[in-house]
């Protein structure tokens, strides 16, 4: 049995989460959902996953974009995991419908709960929530990969009705203006010009100007720069220079 993880990750919780659910598979492998952008994401693994945060109560561009052309051997099993800080909303059931379009069908998706990187609404909160949620990450993962060795139908994870309704709405809305939305990034005096947010980037947004980084209005909202900046500098809106990251 072979399986590929593919994996979308601003901050590095999605990340962490795939390559815990390849550590407990044989002959797996982790691959990035950016780099597959760039090329055809065809695999020959008889079990696939996609690894993905949520945004905006559903799925990120990427992975949006992922679904459209991944290609599949007929019959492997399909299954993914939306990674969320508590409001996964209708987020997997979008999923599955953008791969059902295309004749493939999700076999089991999962939601994990896990320290939120959106830092305007106050970030990852205090050490003893984090290691709780990763702790319960854990557990889940645990029966993931049992469930995919087996090839084990599960179910398909959502959030309570009243996510569901707001927040899919909220989605929508939202969805196409997340490339404008970089209009609220700024930094303060503690940028010391190190690119770091620039490398970061998965869409090449951040171009720096003599150093200082500047937003080029195609952002896909996944918070790397802000998160990763080692000296806190990035900020977003005017709430972020309360909260740690
Ligand atoms: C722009 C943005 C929007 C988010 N929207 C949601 C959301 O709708 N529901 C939720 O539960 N978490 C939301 N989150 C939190 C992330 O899904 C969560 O922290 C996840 O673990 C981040 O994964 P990553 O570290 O792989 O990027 C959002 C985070 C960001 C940056
Ligand atoms: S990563 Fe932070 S310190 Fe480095 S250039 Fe970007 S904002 Fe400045
Ligand atoms: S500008 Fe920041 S939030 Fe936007 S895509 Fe790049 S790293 Fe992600």
């Amino acid at each position: 049995m072979t399986t590929t993880i593919y994996v979308f990750s601003g901050t590095g919780n999605s990340l962490w989460a795939a390559r815990s659910l390849a550590a407990k598979l044989p002959c797996a492998r982790v691959e990035s959902v950016v780099r597959a952008s760039c090329g055809s994401p065809r695999v020959d693994s008889d079990s696939v996953g996609i690894v993905f945060p949520v945004h905006m109560w559903g799925l990120p561009p990427r992975v949006v974009e992922l679904a459209s052309r991944l290609e599949v051997p007929a019959g492997a099993y399909l299954f993914a995991v939306a990674v969320n800080a508590g409001q996964v909303a209708r987020t997997l059931v979008q999923l599955r419908e953008l791969l059902e379009e295309r004749s493939l069908k999700l076999a089991a998706g999962e939601s994990l709960v896990m320290p939120s990187s959106y830092i305007p609404w106050g970030g990852p909160g205090p050490k003893r929530k984090q290691e709780a949620r990763f702790e319960q990450a854990r557990e889940k993962l645990d029966a993931l990969s049992a469930r995919v060795a087996r090839h084990e139908p599960g179910q398909i994870e959502v959030g309570p009705l009243w996510q569901r309704l707001a927040f899919t709405a909220a989605y929508k809305a939202t969805y196409p203006h997340l490339g404008r939305m970089d209009r609220r990034f700024w930094t303060d005096e503690r940028c010391n010009r190190c690119g770091a947010c620039a490398r970061v980037c998965p869409a090449a947004n951040v171009v720096l100007d003599s150093g200082k980084p500047h937003w080029q209005g195609r952002c896909e909202q996944c918070f790397a720069c802000l998160q990763w900046c080692p000296r806190q500098a990035v900020q977003y809106g005017k709430k972020t220079p309360r909260y740690p990251r």
